[in-house]
């Protein structure tokens, strides 16, 4: 594997802020890697990854993704950035919801026309919801809509996939239906970086969990040692219940 990102101290105070929503966060993903973040609210992993994304910019330090420092690219150097290499997944899906499933997965797409509506509509149908194309989002559920939010964050082959609290406005079937096809895409080759609130669903899914607080990075464990804290947490609510 090689290196996609690398994040090198890494601090980003607010206007306003008092103290920074990032100190000094130094981090790698390696291609090809599905990595969770977690950690409490106002921890700063949507500071992360917001400025992996190019949507924001560092106070110091620098970010890299794909060997391109994110500093030295203009707005419209890093706009470009985003559409070619980027694909994000919010929490709130944000589909235009005058516009179809199908016309909502081509928003972002480079070259219109029929390649791209080929390729929307096979997304569409490799994510499980071929039938919903020609809806409106009010007419899907929200795990479908969420679904179709995937397809458009994939229309342009991104290099990075993020999701921020893909499944935090699902109900649990629905957000287990995500992460698995989060897993799937990850099998396919997708590089994610997934920020999570759901210790279950980031060790079931994800081969990485970086632990963020007080905008620092707290713990950085991978998979096997993940499982094993994961099953120690089980076992110790397990006996909690007991009593
Ligand atoms: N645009 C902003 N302006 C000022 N302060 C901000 C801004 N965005 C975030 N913050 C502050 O930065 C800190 C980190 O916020 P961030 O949104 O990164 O946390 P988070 O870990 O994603 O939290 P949550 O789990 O609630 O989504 C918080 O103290 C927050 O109030
Ligand atoms: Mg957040």
């Amino acid at each position: 594997m090689s290196e996609l990102v690398r994040l090198t101290d890494v601090t980003k105070v607010y206007q306003g802020g008092i103290t920074g929503a990032l100190n000094g966060v130094s981090a790698s993903i390696e291609r090809g890697e599905f990595t969770a973040i977690m950690g409490p609210s106002g921890s700063g992993k949507s500071t992360m990854l917001n400025l992996v994304a190019g949507l924001d910019r560092p106070t110091s330090g620098t970010i890299t993704v794909g060997g391109t420092d994110l500093a030295k690219l203009s707005e419209a150097g890093l706009a470009r950035f985003r559409r070619d290499h980027i694909g994000f997944v919010f929490q709130f899906f944000y589909l235009l919801p005058n516009l179809t499933a199908l016309e909502n997965v081509l928003i972002p797409a480079q070259l219109k026309g029929n390649s791209a509506t080929v390729r929307a509509r096979g997304l569409l149908d490799q994510l499980g919801i071929k039938e919903a194309a020609d809806r409106y989002p009010a007419r899907l559920s929200g795990g479908q809509q969420q679904r179709v939010a995937i397809a458009r964050a994939l229309i342009n082959e991104p290099t990075l996939l993020l999701a921020d609290e893909p499944t935090g406005a699902l109900d649990t079937h629905s957000g287990e239906q995500v992460m698995e096809l989060l897993g799937r895409l990850h099998g396919d080759g997708q590089t994610i970086l997934l920020v999570t609130h759901d210790a279950k669903l980031a060790t079931r899914n994800a081969a990485r969990v970086i632990s963020v607080m007080d905008g620092k990075i707290v713990d950085d464990a991978r998979l096997e040692t993940t499982e094993r804290s994961a099953a120690e947490v089980i076992r110790v609510r397990g006996e909690e219940l007991k009593r």
